[in-house]
């Protein structure tokens, strides 16, 4: 459901100015960050690229993992355009745990409320990350579900009650060192009300 309902999307995704600063603002979060090692990133759900293209100094190489075909493919015309050498994609079918390689950060911003399964997804993560490696996780708070009302079919969260989530990823062997908010989305609800949604960038270690 979700990698068709962004296929559609794919072509205009990058006219949108509020998901360019979004990246923007997420890039400049992942570089404040102190990490391990700045060998390779995996962004998971990467989509057109946004963030990862900011990301591309910072890093040996990147990855961007997707669902979504056609987010893929503007991402390839966008590295291929820039002459980009250290950004490859990959098409994810089911989940994750298909990607090759180990990586020694994860990052995901907007993505993780579209994955169900957050137990099965941060299990993979710790698996898919390095020793000592970064998961940052940039996305909602928890919202009534005005968030996603356009989308009839959505069967994602309503964003995060960063509590909770933090148990989830101390379960699995993370230990969160930050969660901060960062980013506003303001955006009209169904309802015709104007609503803002505050996003949070959370960073977890390997332990
Ligand atoms: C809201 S978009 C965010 C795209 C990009 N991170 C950005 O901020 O511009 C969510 C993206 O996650 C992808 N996605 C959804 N579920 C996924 C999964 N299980 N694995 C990988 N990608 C997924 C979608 O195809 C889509 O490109």
């Amino acid at each position: 459901m979700m990698s068709n309902h962004f296929d559609q999307l794919a072509q205009t995704w990058d006219q949108d100015q509020m998901k360019v600063e979004r990246s923007k603002a997420t890039a400049e979060q992942c570089r404040n960050v102190t990490l391990h090692e700045n060998k390779n990133l995996l962004d998971v759900g990467g989509g057109t690229g946004l963030l990862s293209v900011h990301l591309r100094d910072c890093f040996e190489s990147i990855t961007i993992a997707d669902m979504s075909k056609e987010m893929l493919r503007v991402a390839q015309e966008k590295i291929d355009r820039a002459k980009i050498t250290n950004i490859k994609t990959f098409a994810v079918k089911e989940d994750i745990s298909e990607v090759p390689d180990t990586y020694s950060a994860m990052i995901t911003l907007m993505t993780l409320h579209h994955i169900a399964d957050l137990e099965g997804f941060i299990s993979s993560a710790a698996k898919i990350l390095d020793d000592y490696g970064t998961l940052m996780i940039a996305d909602i708070y928890q919202d009534d579900g005005s968030f996603h009302d356009h989308v009839a079919d959505f069967d994602g969260h309503d964003g995060f009650e960063v509590g909770a989530l933090s148990k989830i990823l101390e379960n699995a062997n993370f230990e969160v060192s930050s969660v901060n908010p960062y980013f506003e989305i303001t955006k009209e609800t169904q309802t015709g009300e104007m609503r803002s949604y505050p996003l949070f960038f959370l960073v977890a270690r390997k332990r």
